[in-house]
């Protein structure tokens, strides 16, 4: 592909998959551009939402803590800590976990649930989708190569 050639865009996550009643697809970044353990902050439709990618897998976040307001998402990716016996402390899911950068309360990146509070406090989730670009039709007077496309799009919905 020529650097002429104009950039593919994604197909309407409609085409794909359903999604939650409501919300549109909005195209972030290249896959390649949210690599394992990073994450960007976007505005949509006037809401800060963070996406994540957590070894691999997309999850969305507001960046809206229930606690005091802070800017979730700004705060630090983390792991945490549970002690099956006196004494004995494992470091699990590290990665996995969002901490507040205000007051350190912290949240399961994959669900929006208080880790100490799980069922009582969460935070609001989002869908999030790989969505190749989309075919570019052929046009038969014009010489053509095989072309494979394997840097798709992250696509919030929202
Ligand atoms: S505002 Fe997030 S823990 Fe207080």
């Amino acid at each position: 592909m020529s650097s002429n050639s104009p950039q593919p865009v994604p197909r309407p996550a409609s085409e794909t998959s359903p999604r939650r009643p409501g919300t549109r697809p909005h195209p972030i970044c290249r896959v390649s551009d949210l690599p394992p353990g990073e994450r960007k902050i976007v505005e949509v439709r006037r809401r800060s939402i963070g996406v994540f990618n957590v070894h691999g897998d997309y999850y969305a976040l507001r960046s809206l803590c229930p606690h005091q307001g802070a800017p979730l998402c700004r705060g630090t990716i983390t792991g945490t800590a549970r002690s099956t016996n006196p004494g004995e402390i494992i470091w699990e899911r590290d990665g996995q976990i969002l901490r507040c950068p205000w007051h350190g309360w912290e949240f399961d990146i994959a669900t929006g649930r208080s880790v100490f509070n799980p069922h009582r406090l969460r935070v609001r989730t989002y869908d999030v989708t790989v969505e190749q670009p989309a075919q570019e039709e052929e046009d038969p007077s014009v010489e053509s190569f095989e072309v494979t496309v394997e840097d798709g799009w992250v696509v919030l919905h929202a």
